[in-house]
């Protein structure tokens, strides 16, 4: 983990700051010399896999995110992707780039697709897309915002992609122009958020679930999609989305109410206000707000008894020489509405940032430098290893369990 991890970790979560939620729009009856279009709308987002649902592997990258690999057009040209539990797209680079950061593998060529099609104006996949415009061949394009002063530009076209052993048409940002510098390899993003334009919704599923493995065992980690997702019986809990409605920043994100935290026998308080915690996979590190991040880094050096480093590794803000950790510092608990408990063992927030030194990976929001996030708490994914978690789009409920991820297929 490098300086990477502190420049792609604002990636996504502060889009937040300018995405507002709209509404799914209601689909209007196709017009009659439309039946093509009509077609394919009916086959867009269909999980091919049929009502079994479907398992997508995907695995850490080098900078600890969660990268899915997939494959787009036909014949099937490779991809991969930043698994985004909150993004609101699906989006990976094209050959059409101008301005294009630099990928592990070749751009998509949607010329070489013979399934490839642009999204004209005016359809209600683009009508849904935040932000779309109309080019003068009326094609749909958008603009995204990656982060504060980051954008990408698209066409927006649709395609077949297959991400595990989903197959699926689904519309997508083509994108010819951003000013990202570097995303560490990937070609873009799958995004799950709770938006018209997401895979989540595309797919129109009900309920996924995702179990992430160890970042440093070397196996994969899952996503499951529709009927495939479920926990084991017994021994998982369920927490409510705190309600959002449109135009709220946190809409389009899974938020859930934090009750308190505690640090072995230390209890930390959470600030009035600040009581929601975003579940996420895009960012490594959890963020909490300044005050709670405080007493939580007092408690942490407390239990762990040795003294801090004098610089800790960037960008992290706690770190202790290896050789001081014992392996009894406890573990932390969040615990969220009705009394859920996540507990997250010291192996998953002391990480080892170089082969001396483990880092507390959790960081104050102020960190961050954004006052649209200052009162809201992010899980990150470090910290969500060997926990199943199932989301249930309909009940409005996230449930959890602890589970041996590396071995669910
Ligand atoms: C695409 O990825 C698959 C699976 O990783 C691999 O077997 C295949 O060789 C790749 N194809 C190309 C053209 O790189
Ligand atoms: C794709 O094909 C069209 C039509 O033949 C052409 O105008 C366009 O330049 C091609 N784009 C690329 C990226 O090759
Ligand atoms: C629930 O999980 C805990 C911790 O992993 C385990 O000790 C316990 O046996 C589990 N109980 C059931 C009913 O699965
Ligand atoms: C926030 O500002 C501090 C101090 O200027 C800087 O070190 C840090 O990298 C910034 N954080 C982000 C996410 O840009």
């Amino acid at each position: 983990m490098g300086r990477l991890v502190a420049k792609l970790l604002v990636l996504g979560l502060l889009s937040l700051i300018t995405t507002t939620c709209r509404p799914v729009l209601s689909a209007a009856p196709p017009r009659a010399h439309d039946l093509r279009r009509a077609l394919e709308q009916a086959m867009r987002g269909r999980l091919l896999a049929d009502g079994a649902g479907a398992a997508v592997p995907f695995h850490w990258s080098r900078e600890l995110y969660n990268v899915v690999d997939f494959a787009v057009g036909t014949p099937p040209q490779n991809a991969s992707a930043f698994l985004d539990l909150g993004g609101e797209a699906v989006w990976t680079q094209c050959s059409q780039c101008k301005r294009c950061f630099k990928q592990d593998l070749p751009v998509f060529v949607p010329n070489a697709s013979s399934t490839f099609r642009p999204e004209p104006c005016g359809t209600d996949v683009c009508k849904s897309i935040p932000a779309s415009k109309c080019s003068s061949s009326n094609v749909c394009t958008y603009e995204g915002t990656a982060e504060l002063d980051k954008h990408t530009v698209g066409i927006v076209g649709t395609d077949t992609f297959a991400i595990g052993t989903a197959t699926a048409s689904l519309g997508f940002g083509c994108v010819v122009a951003s000013d990202i510098d570097t995303m560490g390899g990937p070609s873009g993003f799958i995004g799950l958020g709770r938006m018209p334009w997401s895979l989540a919704a595309q797919m129109k599923l009900t309920k996924f679930s995702y179990c992430l493995a160890p970042h440093d065992a070397g196996k994969n980690s899952r996503l499951f999609l529709g009927a495939s997702a479920k926990l084991a019986g017994g021994n998982s809990t369920t927490v409510p989305f705190v309600r959002t409605t449109p135009g709220d920043t946190l809409c389009q994100y899974y938020p859930v109410q934090l009750e308190g935290i505690k640090a072995g026998d230390a209890a930390i308080a959470l600030p009035p206000g600040s009581s929601t915690v975003m579940v996420q996979t895009f960012a490594p590190m959890s963020f909490l707000v300044d005050s709670a991040y405080q007493d939580l880094k007092k408690a942490v050096t407390k239990a762990v008894g040795a003294a801090p480093t004098s610089t800790p590794v960037e960008p992290f803000d706690l770190c202790f020489p290896k050789a001081g950790v014992s392996s009894s510092a406890p573990s932390i608990v969040f615990t969220f509405h009705g009394a859920a408990a996540l507990t997250v063992e010291q192996s998953r927030y002391l990480i080892e940032a170089d082969k001396d030194t483990l880092c507390l990976a959790i960081l104050s929001t102020s960190w961050l430098n954004s006052t649209a996030l200052d009162k809201t708490n992010i899980l990150g994914s470090l910290q969500q290893v060997n926990i199943h978690f199932l989301f249930d789009l309909d009940k409005e409920t996230v449930s959890f369990q602890p589970a041996d991820c590396s071995s669910l297929s």
